[in-house]
């Protein structure tokens, strides 16, 4: 007992000790990697939970498994201390003497009848509170109401309106306390993590102000789309959905770029398909055979450069009702806002992630990079302008095929009517396509 007290006593870095000491409705702390928040907020939890009986819910937005959670780090402190009072379950941890239980949950599942469970919570620990939805913020908040129950919230803040952060740490009311903390202030801050932020800070000082100094993107950056709201859309999980389809295709300007069609069905962005060195005949194959598998709505194509070869195939097969062909460097539909269709399009992609319905995207590595790592700017009258394809291309070591497919599919607005869908028949007259194909596939059956 004498040894585990006097363990406990260096374990918590000073600039945590409100999170034992201070009484608060809300505990808030933020800031850049490392700083020992999830120990620290671990290590206390820990400590109180032998001191009395506590319900304590473990959150964050997402909990696919019990492996996303923080279960594993609590498990690692418990041995670390040698604590031997708790017991370790499948999905949660007791303390055998004081009765105190620590459970995990993912918000995103919790439907209203699931999330009344929280209900008995005395101390709710959300984790990466920076991913946390308005949606879930709002359930969660009136969800903890027992009588002296803390939400304590460790976050890295990722853009300047955070739900969490908007709601309790930019005004914080008496009943908040909200402090940041960076990896200076963790005294136990591994060597090679304070070695990483030094070398981040010489070498890329944005990245070293948001990563390790917790500052929001958005006020340091000139990004036109935030990390977060791309991996947000990458981990969110399938749902239905009847929108039409729409195709977006990029092509190819120099030998080593790639033409890729994007596939969107409203909220989802259903796959990438990618092509090499393909010329104007092979790609114009490849295009109608997705015309006639897949009848799109709409198939919008980059007619810059090599693109216009493919679209007068394409004209001429029929397809032109199809079709559509775009100019990045066209005029906006909006000229007030955009100095062309290219920032036009691309700002439909960051409407179309910030939008409160989710949205998905395919997990694909290349498809963050791209959509990351366009720079924006504005012209004298303040109009939206990305910059070159050259400049990307230097930055990125490529161009942003797949996010410039993905720009296509917001090229116009695509809207499909049940009555149009029948008239899809007539459409096809001049074309290659039969009508009676459409009538063989089982999606028009019944109809
Ligand atoms: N109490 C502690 N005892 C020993 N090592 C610690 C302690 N607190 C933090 N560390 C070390 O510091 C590192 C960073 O701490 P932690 O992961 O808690 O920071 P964080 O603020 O949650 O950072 P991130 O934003 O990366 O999640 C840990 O990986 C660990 O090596
Ligand atoms: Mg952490």
């Amino acid at each position: 007992m004498k040894k585990e007290e006097k363990m406990i006593e260096v374990n918590i870095p000073a600039v945590f000790k409100e999170l034992l000491t201070l009484k608060k409705r809300v505990k808030l702390y933020y800031g850049g990697r490392s700083g020992g928040k999830s120990y620290a907020f671990a290590d206390s939890l820990l400590l109180k939970a032998r001191q009395e009986k506590l319900f304590i819910v473990c959150l964050r937005e997402i909990q696919s498994s019990i492996k996303d959670s923080v279960k594993k780090l609590l498990e690692d402190r418990i041995e670390h201390y040698g604590f031997q009072d708790y017991k370790v379950f499948e999905t949660r941890i007791e303390n055998q003497v004081t009765g105190s239980v620590f459970a995990f949950k993912g918000l995103r599942d919790q439907d209203p009848q699931k999330i009344k469970s929280l209900e008995g919570a005395d101390i709710a620990w959300i984790e990466e509170a920076q991913t946390i939805s308005k949606k879930s913020f709002d359930i969660l908040l009136p969800t903890i109401r027992k009588k002296g129950s803390e939400i304590w919230i460790s976050m890295n803040r990722e853009l300047e309106n955070d739900p969490v952060w908007v709601a309790l740490g930019a005004n914080p009311d008496e009943n908040t306390f909200v402090k940041k903390v960076n990896f200076y202030d963790n005294p136990f801050c591994p060597k090679e993590m304070i070695e990483l932020a030094l070398k981040t800070k010489k070498t890329a000082p944005e990245d070293y102000q948001h990563i390790w100094l917790g500052e929001p993107v958005s006020e340091i950056s000139s990004k036109l789309i935030a990390p977060v709201l791309v991996r947000r859309a990458q981990s969110n999980s399938f749902f239905e959905t009847t929108s039409p389809l729409v195709i977006g295709l990029d092509i190819a300007r120099f030998g080593d770029d790639e033409s890729v069609f994007c596939f969107r069905r409203g909220r989802i962005v259903e796959k990438f398909e990618v092509f090499k060195k393909k010329d104007t005949v092979q790609l114009a194959d490849i295009a109608s055979r997705y015309l006639e598998d897949y009848q799109p709505k709409k198939l919008f194509m980059d007619i810059g450069a090599n693109g216009a070869g493919v679209y007068d195939i394409l004209m001429d097969r029929g397809f032109g009702p199809l079709i559509k062909g775009v100019f990045f460097g066209a005029k906006a539909m909006n000229p007030d806002r955009y100095v062309n269709k290219r920032a036009e399009m691309w700002d439909g992609i960051l409407s179309f992630l910030s939008q409160d319905l989710e949205v998905l995207l395919p997990q694909d590595d290349m498809l963050f990079g791209d959509l990351t790592s366009v720079n924006k700017k504005y012209d004298a009258m303040g109009r939206l302008l990305l910059e070159s394809k050259e400049e990307i291309k230097k930055r990125l070591g490529r161009s942003p095929d797949r996010g410039d497919a993905l720009a296509l599919t917001f090229a116009a607005p695509v809207f499909e009517t049940r009555e149009e869908r029948f008239m899809k028949t007539n459409l096809f007259g001049s074309g290659r396509m039969q009508v009676a194909d459409l009538f063989q596939k089982p999606k028009y059956q019944g109809w």
